[in-house]
């Protein structure tokens, strides 16, 4: 079996939730495709496909919309999973997703992950760095990339 795990990410919480996936797999060949920096995909080759995402205001990356556009048809026709990153946790972070998601491509993933998100501040711009600190003040949301729910994310792809 061959999976590819396809993620776009601004401060690199999402691209470590991909690793970590992959690191809870058994599964020999598994594929790690950062969307920004490789947008064409040929998946023709993968048996299951993972996609993950930050959340920004409410929307996932820009890559991920526009891969989710591109690949429809072919997503239709294979095992596809989904995955989001974010302060909005569980079902909350799952909402947000869907509503941003084709109803027809939500419908068919085998399953689909809210994984916890942190915030770099760092790794901010000043705008997004001024609007952060406010709600982590404010809000003192959880932090953190949720490792349970990552490693039964990773499970359900093997199941
Ligand atoms: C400006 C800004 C807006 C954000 N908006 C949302 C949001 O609407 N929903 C959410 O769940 N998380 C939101 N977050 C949290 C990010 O999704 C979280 O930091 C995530 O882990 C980022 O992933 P990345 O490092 O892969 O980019 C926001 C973060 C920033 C800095």
């Amino acid at each position: 079996m061959r999976v590819l795990i396809a993620y776009a990410s601004k401060t690199g919480n999402t691209e470590e939730c991909a690793n970590k996936i992959k690191g809870f797999m058994k599964t020999e060949t598994v594929d790690l495709i950062n969307l920004k920096k490789q947008s064409r995909v040929d998946l023709n080759q993968y048996d299951k496909v993972v996609i993950g995402t930050p959340l920004y205001m409410g929307q996932p990356a820009r890559q991920f919309k526009s891969f989710l556009d591109k690949n429809a048809s072919e997503l239709m026709s294979k095992e596809m999973y989904l995955y989001v990153c974010g302060l909005a946790r569980g079902q909350e972070g799952i909402d947000l997703l869907q509503k941003q998601v084709s109803p027809k491509l939500f419908d068919h993933a085998s399953f689909v992950g809210q994984l916890g998100g942190d915030v770099h501040l760092q790794k901010l711009n000043p705008i997004y760095k001024w609007m952060m600190k406010k709600i982590l003040a404010e809000s003192k949301p959880n932090l953190g990339l949720m490792l349970e729910e990552i490693e039964k994310f990773a499970s359900e792809i093997e199941s």
